[in-house]
């Protein structure tokens, strides 16, 4: 292993200032909840069109939390939205955006040599003190946390999309990440009053550990020909009290994302094979480029 234990450095135990690095679909929702909750935040990614995108995504997500916080009072709105914004910076110089960090959340693409490259920069950029996580799904975070020498100061924070509704984050320690880490990372998530649970560094961590297999099952009962996904939506919604049935849940997380996820693990061969054996009917869909919900049709049709 490329860090050893024995030179542990303490863990900032009031984190004030992050650095997110991505700024699409899941970086901007946790810029802002962060800068919702008080912490100063920087927002990075490669481009000024790509940070603008994230800005959008932040600015309207932001006006429906307003509305929903003060329904008659615009001028309230206005205030939480603009003291929202003055926590946040954008930049697209990754080291200078570092330079301050106390936690580093990374939410950039999901490709492990992108990730690692990233962070054996940022490992000589950022602060000694500074706190590395990544929001990967289906990466290992000890195979990213090897880019570094600070494996102790390692963590995963795996949050939920959208990010600024779902209430969960798996904070995710490896076998090198310190109590003293740890514990500031289950402070952050309540400070972004988010519920953290702890997980071992292990495939799909909880909630995709158990949701991806009983996807695949539910595609596996189609391609049989023994039910509908129309039935199976149906009846996990009334007979498990599901809010959204295995087939619109995979639209909306991307059959493309799915498909990556299940290939990876079956790579890695950690998991039971048969869980995550290939399904026709998946890859067939993805081969089409119909992806779910993002590409107006998957099981479902969408108004793009
Ligand atoms: P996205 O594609 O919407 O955004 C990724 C952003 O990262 C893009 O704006 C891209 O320009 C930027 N980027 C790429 N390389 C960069 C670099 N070196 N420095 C700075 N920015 C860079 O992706 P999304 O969906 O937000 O996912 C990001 C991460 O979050 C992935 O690791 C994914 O596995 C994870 N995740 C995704 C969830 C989802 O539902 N989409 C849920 C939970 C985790």
């Amino acid at each position: 292993l490329a860090f050893s234990t024995s030179s542990q450095v303490q863990a900032p135990t009031n984190v004030k200032n992050i650095t997110v690095f991505g700024s699409g679909l899941m970086g901007a929702g946790i810029v802002q909840v962060a800068a919702q909750n008080g912490f100063q935040v920087t927002m990075v990614d490669l481009n000024e069109a790509a940070l603008k995108r994230g800005q959008d995504i932040i600015g309207s997500s932001l006006k429906r939390v307003a509305k929903k916080a003060h329904p008659e009072d615009a001028a309230k709105q206005k205030e939480l939205i603009e003291k929202t914004m003055a926590n946040v910076k954008t930049s697209t110089d990754s080291e200078a955006a570092s330079k301050d960090a106390d936690l580093i959340i990374e939410a950039i693409v999901e490709n492990l040599e992108t990730k690692q490259k990233l962070f054996s920069l940022l490992d000589k950029a950022a602060p000694e003190h500074a706190l590395f996580c990544s929001n990967t799904s289906s990466l290992p975070i000890g195979d990213i946390a090897k880019a570094t020498k600070r494996g102790d100061r390692f963590g995963g924070l795996h949050f939920f999309n959208p990010v600024p509704q779902m209430k969960l984050v798996e904070v995710i320690r490896t076998e090198q990440t310190s109590q003293d880490s740890f514990d500031s990372l289950l402070d952050v998530c309540n400070r972004m009053k988010k519920t953290p649970v702890s997980c071992k560094d292990t495939p799909g961590f909880i909630v995709n550990r158990l949701l991806v297999p009983y996807m695949m099952e539910s595609l596996r009962i189609v391609e049989r020909g023994e039910a509908s996904p129309k039935d199976i939506d149906v009846a996990m919604k009334l007979g498990a009290g599901f809010p959204m049935g295995p087939f619109e849940l995979a639209d909306f997380v991307g059959l493309d994302t799915m498909k990556f996820i299940v290939d990876g693990w079956r790579k890695e061969g950690k998991i039971d094979e048969n869980l995550v054996a290939p399904v026709k009917l998946l890859d067939d869909l993805v081969a089409e480029g119909n992806f779910g919900r993002k590409s107006g049709k998957g099981f479902y049709e969408y108004n793009k």
